[in-house]
């Protein structure tokens, strides 16, 4: 059983195309996933009304700061993967979400507005952290938050490799992989549901999304899922 929720005080990041993703693409693998849509615009919801029977993943939707830990809880002793879709704001959500997590995955753009609002981010994160560290027993578990760039338009490497730079300076951790701004390949999941790993999905899309399940598999303490063999 993992929780991954993301999080960033900023809209239209990429928050809502990270968790459809992912869950999709695990729940194609064969793990029974869910997703609580916790963002009071319902876009997972919206997607799962459009894929329907098409995706293995169970959505929850209509979840507020007085329902998320019930769901939570429910969710993840039913289920091997429970990702929470956040709105782009600091809420009680939030602050609710966050520490029964253990992953807090900050998708983020490059430019240095979009770093300042990680930098934010990254600071109500270490806030929730303090906030527990009272009750922390010998036991306690440290609140686990990566950083994952998106939206990346094509040809930024030195753009990219500067802001990862900075970002590292902050003492925030970066997944390697990082999500191009595909149109097609993760704009589609809007429109008519489909997800880089279902079967008409973006192939270059979907290496993305199986880079990022190869990179957070060890992180909730599952066995990176091996790397496809030629045939
Ligand atoms: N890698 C990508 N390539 C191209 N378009 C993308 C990509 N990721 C997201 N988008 C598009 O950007 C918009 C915002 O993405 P998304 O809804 O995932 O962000 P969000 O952080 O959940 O936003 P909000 O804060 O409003 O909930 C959407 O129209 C989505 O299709
Ligand atoms: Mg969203």
């Amino acid at each position: 059983m993992a929780v991954i929720c993301v999080c960033n005080t900023k809209g239209g990041v990429g928050k809502t195309t990270t968790v459809i993703c992912l869950a999709d693409a695990l729940a194609r693998m064969g793990y029974s996933v869910a997703i609580i849509d916790a963002d009071p615009n319902g876009h997972v919801a919206s997607w799962k009304e459009i894929i329907g029977d098409d995706s293995p993943v169970t959505v929850i939707p209509d979840v507020d700061d007085t329902t998320v830990q019930d769901h939570i809880e429910q969710a993840s002793a039913t289920h091997a993967f429970v990702f929470i879709d956040l709105e782009g704001a600091a809420s009680q959500t939030v602050n609710f979400a966050v520490p029964m997590s253990d992953l807090v995955l900050m998708p983020t753009r490059t430019s240095g507005m979009d770093l300042q609002e990680l930098y934010r981010t990254e600071e109500v994160v270490a806030r929730i952290r303090r906030s527990h560290m009272r009750y922390a027993g010998p036991d306690a578990v440290k609140i686990v938050s990566r950083a994952i760039f998106s939206q990346i338009p094509p040809l930024s490497n030195s753009v990219t490799s500067h802001a990862r730079a900075q970002v590292a300076e902050k003492g925030i951790e970066v997944l390697e992989t990082e999500i191009l701004a595909r149109p097609r390949g993760y704009g589609a999941i809007h429109y008519n549901g489909v997800t880089p790993s279902h079967p008409a999905g973006d192939e270059k899309a979907n290496k993305e999304i199986q880079a990022v399940i190869k990179e957070i598999m060890p992180i909730l303490g599952y066995e990176a899922p091996q790397a496809e063999t030629a045939a």
